[in-house]
């Protein structure tokens, strides 16, 4: 199974941004966390990050017959991309939601979450292993 675990915007930033909620492990720390929890699954994942909403757009509707499922923190654009809500009901992949912190206890307006709409789960507060809870999910049900 092929898993598209795509990032968006400050993700790059991982380590130096706002560590004590983000952590220290930086975003190439992520990329291997998720490979590996990719292979120890039975599945392959190839991990991408972006600042940009119209690349996101572009990366889900170019996963059309390539990836069986997408593992997506969206970051901000979660909570503002009705473009990223519209890409991931049009392509018909699944598709689960992550966050590394817990967007519901932070601000208010980290509440709303437009990706969450068309998601088929969200794991969301566990850091790193949030990815890892997204991954063995859909290599338990074979996407
Ligand atoms: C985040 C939570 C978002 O609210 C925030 O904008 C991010 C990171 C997370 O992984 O906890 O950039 O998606």
């Amino acid at each position: 199974m092929k898993i598209l675990v795509l990032n968006g915007p400050n993700l790059n930033l991982l380590g130096l941004r706002e560590p004590e909620l983000y952590g220290s492990r930086t975003y190439p720390d992520l990329v291997e966390f998720c490979r590996e929890a990719a292979s120890a699954a039975g599945a392959e994942a190839e991990v991408r990050q972006t600042n940009h909403e119209g690349v996101l757009v572009d990366w889900i509707q170019q996963a059309r017959g390539v990836f069986d499922a997408i593992v997506l923190n969206a970051a901000a654009y979660t909570h503002t991309s009705v473009a990223i809500l519209d890409a991931i009901k049009a392509v018909r992949i699944p598709v689960a939601e992550v966050h590394l912190t817990e967007p519901k206890e932070r601000e208010p307006f980290r509440r709303v979450s437009y990706v969450g709409m068309a998601a088929e789960a969200v794991f969301s507060g566990r850091g790193f292993d949030s990815y890892a809870d997204a991954i063995r999910h859909f290599a338990a049900k074979g996407a």
